[in-house]
């Protein structure tokens, strides 16, 4: 049987395939459920820093910059009631879940402005989480708003959040910026300890019926999905440009995304879609699968898998890609 250990935040996972927050996180028989069918940890749901904001009252200057009307945007988020926890049942649902299971609970903060919000950073820790994963989902529209402005919000965020708490911070992010890895840079040495990437965004549609923009999580696809290949690719550019920890979410299906991330670099690969669609018990097959094809190709350790088809050993990254790129258009045949 092949080592499947893996070092995520400074935890050690019995494996490297880990629930990433989802609405399966809000139920402690799912938790249970997904600890009996041997995920390597649980990254629970997201509180939101609005959740957060409305509790204490506190104007968020960050997203309402540019608007002067923040009791109408205040319309847009969902009702409180509509969310299932608040952010004193979250505390509560984190000692709960850590009493529950024995994997590694990792709670999830989803915001983008520093802010008293962020002592409840410190409260996840006091609850028992093991790590804290920081959902930093922002989508700019503001034109007066720079990229740079954007990328020390989002430093300053982390380095906060940092300075207030002592377990690791792992932050998930979006892959829009002009230079990923200087901001992945930015990021760890504003303290990260992981790197997620990357949010799959909501595209919302439009309703001809009702004329309304329809807000709808939809999932990511398995099998020949193109989603899957972003993460891949920056996992593989960023392993070894940066120290911390990579983790891998979007279209994780099958343990052949497993594998294929774990070769990128990634210390762990993250799933929802698949869970959502085909139960939890996929967790068990997809270990499964995994160890077979570990012990077919006589490979021992997760450990020796990881990076080992990254971009470290490419001296020219940017070259190599331009390269490919034009390989693949060339290589295309007509008819
Ligand atoms: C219904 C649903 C709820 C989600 N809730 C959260 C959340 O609360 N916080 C978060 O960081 N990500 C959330 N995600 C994103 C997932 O954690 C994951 O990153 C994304 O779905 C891509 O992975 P997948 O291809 O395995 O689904 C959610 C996704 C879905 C589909």
């Amino acid at each position: 049987m092949p080592d499947l250990t893996t070092k995520y935040l400074g935890l050690t996972l019995a494996n490297p395939l880990v629930h990433s927050a989802s609405p399966l996180a809000k139920n402690l028989d799912s938790i249970r459920q997904m600890e009996d069918s041997g995920v390597g940890g649980i990254v629970l749901h997201s509180l939101f820093e609005e959740q957060i904001n409305r509790d204490i009252n506190e104007l968020d200057e960050f997203l309402f910059q540019g608007t002067d009307a923040y009791a109408e945007s205040l319309s847009y988020f969902p009702e409180p009631q509509e969310y299932q926890f608040g952010p004193d049942e979250y505390l509560e649902h984190i000692q709960k879940a850590k009493a529950a299971v024995k994997v590694p609970i990792i709670a999830s903060l989803n915001g983008i402005s520093t802010g008293g919000w962020i002592g409840y950073a410190k409260k996840m820790e006091q609850a028992g989480a093991d790590a804290l994963e920081l959902n930093i989902y922002f989508i700019p529209t503001d034109p007066a708003l720079a990229g740079s402005e954007v990328e020390s919000t989002y430093a300053a965020l982390v380095r906060d959040i940092k300075g207030s708490i002592g377990i690791p911070v792992a932050v998930k992010l979006s892959p829009f910026f002009s230079n990923m890895a200087h901001v992945a840079r930015d990021l760890e040495a504003a303290g990260a300890d992981a790197l997620v990437l990357f949010n799959r965004f909501y595209q919302p549609d439009f309703d001809l019926e009702e004329l309304e923009v329809i807000p709808k999580a939809t999932l990511s696809a398995g099998g020949e999905s193109q989603e899957f290949l972003l993460p891949l690719r920056w996992t593989a550019i960023l392993y070894g440009k940066v120290e911390c920890d990579l983790a891998l979410t979007t279209g994780v299906h099958s343990a052949a995304e497993v594998l294929k991330g774990l070769m990128a670099g990634a210390k762990v690969t993250m799933m929802t879609s698949e869970l959502l669609t085909n139960g939890i018990g996929r967790i068990t097959e997809i270990m499964a699968d995994l160890v077979n094809w570990m012990e077919e190709k006589e490979y021992e350790s997760v450990r020796q898998m990881i990076g080992s088809m990254s971009q470290k050993s490419v001296p020219y990254p940017s070259v190599f890609e331009r390269a490919h790129y034009m390989r693949a258009l060339s290589s295309y045949r007509v008819g």
